[in-house]
């Protein structure tokens, strides 16, 4: 590619519409090269690229997904190879509407096409717009002689034997039926069948699916029809392609003889009689949704008399007498089950909704957040609830409200638990410093609670912590069942202690001597550590990576910030003062620090990992500068510099930059119209120097 693609996250609405429309071309190219020439001319990495760049903009742009996506051709890069069949009658697809004024726009577009008077009664049919994938099934004498796939809309795939297995799909029909017809509809999979694919695939190691309708399509699109018989296809009648003999001159007496021939149709079409009358269709359905079993993700009109759609015909690709009206490819209706309580490093509780299953922009969803305590009050979201979720991009899922029509007599208020659901500790509410009470509720077990201590460990381990590879949080779950692993300090001791034990890590289930070395060796890289990961590693609450970057500066080694910090709650003010002077610790952060310290087990943990590893200072090269170990306060107006950088260079220099000068402070950097802070410094006897005299001293312009 010649130029640099725009980040995903930089596109418009309208570039992320055009990008999206020039990767299905160039992806549909390379198909045809790889699939019908044998011939690819990109690399597996280039042709992955593209479908990447294509999945994370519809993951951002939902409503932008296109009919001919790659992303709907599941399995267009296997390595299948079914035989061509030509349609007959194009399979084209539906254009869609999001609102209510694009349904109003639809009839009126028709009312004008056919010079229809403003009094003419158009009947439209509504019906579910099935998330599955459609497919044209050919019957000779009222035998199925053959089916296809859309494909490209013109020339499809013959899936005839796969769909012979097919339980939906009649393999006769009834002497009624005509000579020859094709008919059209989708192929899909229930939410109950595909949830228990998923788990045997699970259990046999094969790839899971990502929603029914992906399943849907690798098991149509399957070589060996055994396969597709062995997944439970379903399959709803809709539409038809090549029919001379139609069974009724309306849409919806086509498909009510559909119905009689033994074809399913879908329970929930409609005839109506105005827009209005549409729009509350789409409303019903969109509500019955959750309930339905299977994914839907809009619903269709169809103009009723088959006389009109003939007269309307086609525009591009799409039928003039058709519109798929989308439902918001982020939200979807479904069942709150339960709310389970997730306990977290710093004990928070937090609710999370245990969801009926639901697809959400092409991803099931069965986890959402509630935030908290309040929002749950505020919503008064309670179980059993039909709740609305809403997934945007790849934040986490999250509950919007529930849907008061559908609330149960017997529901009662949601009430939040007052105790700690792991240890079963005292929960409680902090009041602020501000008078206010925290939102979140915590756990006051501390490192009593199993739930705390795992969630330590998990942060202990993580990449910006001691970025132990391999001691991932699934690993650390089993271990700390286990007893292997109760505390950080444990980690590294675990070799030695595998040494002398009966039950051999490399004998567990998943394991074996090259994955438990490999292990080892991530933990021995690790018996070195910079003081400000360690710091961070912690999990003190409040205590970030700038935070402990800062600290790490301050105190310049393990022990010296152990020993200030216990000094803090115990002497007579000059460690607190000192801590709480530092740029960038406030209160609330200097409290929970000491607070850290002030606990028995917290201090016995550092202790005991510093017998394991050696941490290592900052940036030792610096501790040469001239000023290297000195406080400095900036004041006044600087001009060669911002107060951001002057204080990223005095650390940069092994320096501790303070907010204020206290008796400690070695050095003020006063520029034009210091006050106070110059006031202090005269006071303490600090030395004080201007913005050139600190150039001239550090070396640099
Ligand atoms: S009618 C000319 N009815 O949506 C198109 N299509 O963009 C006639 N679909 O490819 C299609 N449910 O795969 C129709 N009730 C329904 C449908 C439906 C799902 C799919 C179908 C089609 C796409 C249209």
């Amino acid at each position: 590619m010649a130029r640099k693609p725009i980040a995903v996250d930089a596109l418009t609405q309208s570039e992320a519409a055009a990008e999206l429309a020039r990767l299905a071309a160039e992806i549909a190219e390379h198909d045809r090269r790889y699939h019908v020439e044998d011939t690819p001319i990109i690399t597996d990495a280039a042709y992955d690229e593209l479908r990447r760049r294509n999945d994370e903009i519809e993951a951002r742009f939902p409503d932008l997904v296109r009919d001919d996506s790659p992303s709907r051709r599941v399995g267009a890069s296997a390595v299948a190879k079914f035989g061509k069949v030509q349609h007959r009658v194009p399979m084209l697809s539906l254009s869609n509407g999001f609102s209510d004024e694009d349904v109003r726009d639809f009839v009126g577009r028709v009312r004008r096409f056919l010079s229809l008077g403003e009094d003419e009664v158009i009947g439209v049919t509504a019906e579910p717009k099935i998330d599955g994938l459609s497919i044209s099934l050919r019957y000779e004498d009222r035998r199925l002689t053959q089916a296809a796939t859309r494909g490209d809309g013109a020339e499809g795939e013959n899936v005839t034997a796969n769909a012979m297995t097919i339980g939906d799909i009649p393999r006769v029909l009834p002497p009624m039926a005509p000579d020859l017809i094709e008919v059209r509809g989708e192929i899909y999979m229930s939410h109950k069948d595909f949830a228990a694919l998923n788990r045997k695939q699970t259990e046999a190691g094969d790839r899971t699916f990502a929603n029914p309708r992906n399943a849907a399509a690798g098991s149509l699109r399957q070589l060996d029809p055994k396969i597709t018989a062995s997944r439970p296809l379903r399959f709803f009648a809709y539409a038809w392609g090549e029919a001379p003999a139609l069974p009724g001159t309306t849409q919806m007496e086509v498909i009510q003889a559909f119905g009689r021939w033994g074809l399913p149709v879908n329970p929930l079409m409609t005839l109506c009689n105005s827009v209005d009358e549409m729009l509350v269709q789409y409303r019903r359905i969109e509500e019955l949704r959750a309930d339905l079993g299977y994914d839907i993700d809009g619903v269709v009109y169809k103009v009723n008399r088959l006389d009109w759609q003939q007269r309307l015909g086609f525009v591009s690709r799409s039928p003039r007498w058709g519109l798929a009206h989308k439902f918001s490819a982020e939200k979807a209706t479904t069942i709150l089950e339960g709310i389970d309580i997730q306990v977290g490093r710093t004990g928070a509780l937090t609710p999370v909704a245990r969801l009926r299953p639901v697809t959400v922009g092409g991803v099931v969803v069965s986890n959402a957040t509630l935030h908290n305590e309040d929002e749950i009050a505020r919503k008064d979201i309670r179980i059993g609830d039909a709740v609305v979720v809403q997934r945007a991009g790849d934040v986490i899922p999250q509950v919007l409200g529930y849907v008061a029509e559908r609330r149960q007599a017997d529901s009662a208020p949601y009430v939040f638990p007052k105790v700690c659901p792991a240890c079963g500790s005292h929960a409680e509410r902090e009041e602020r410093t501000t008078g206010k009470t925290d939102a979140v509720r915590r756990c006051t077990g501390g490192l009593i609670c199993p739930a705390q201590r795992v969630e330590r460990l998990k942060h202990f381990a993580s990449r910006n912590a001691f970025d132990i590879e391999g001691l991932g949080d699934k690993i650390i779950e089993e271990f700390y069942a286990d007893g292997l692993i109760q505390s950080p300090d444990d980690i590294f001791t675990l070799e030695s202690r595998d040494k002398r034990s009966l039950k051999r890590l490399k004998d567990r289930e998943g394991w074996g001597e090259a994955s438990v070395r490999k292990l080892f060796d991530a933990i021995d890289a690790r018996r070195s550590v910079a003081l400000d990961r360690f710091i961070f590693a912690l999990g003190i609450r409040h205590v970030g990576e700038t935070t402990a970057r800062i600290l790490a500066r301050a105190y310049g080694s393990a022990e010296s910030f152990r020993d200030q910090m216990i000094a803090a709650r115990s002497d007579s003010g000059e460690a607190w003062s000192e801590l709480n002077a530092l740029d960038g610790i406030g209160a609330v952060v200097a409290e929970a620090i000491v607070q850290f310290f002030d606990e028995p087990h917290n201090r016995a943990v550092v202790d005991a990992l510093l017998k394991h590893v050696a941490v290592t200072a900052l940036e030792a090269q610096s501790m040469t500068s001239p000023v290297a170990g000195k406080t400095v306060v900036f004041t006044g107006a600087l001009e060669r510099m911002t107060r951001e950088e002057a204080k990223a260079m005095a650390e940069r220099l092994g320096a501790k930059v303070a907010g204020s000068v206290s008796k400690k402070t070695d050095l003020l950097v006063a520029g034009p119209g210091a006050g106070s802070k110059l006031k202090d410094a005269q006071k303490h006897g600090v030395e004080v120097i201007d913005e050139d005299e600190w150039f001239r001293r550090v070396g640099s312009p």
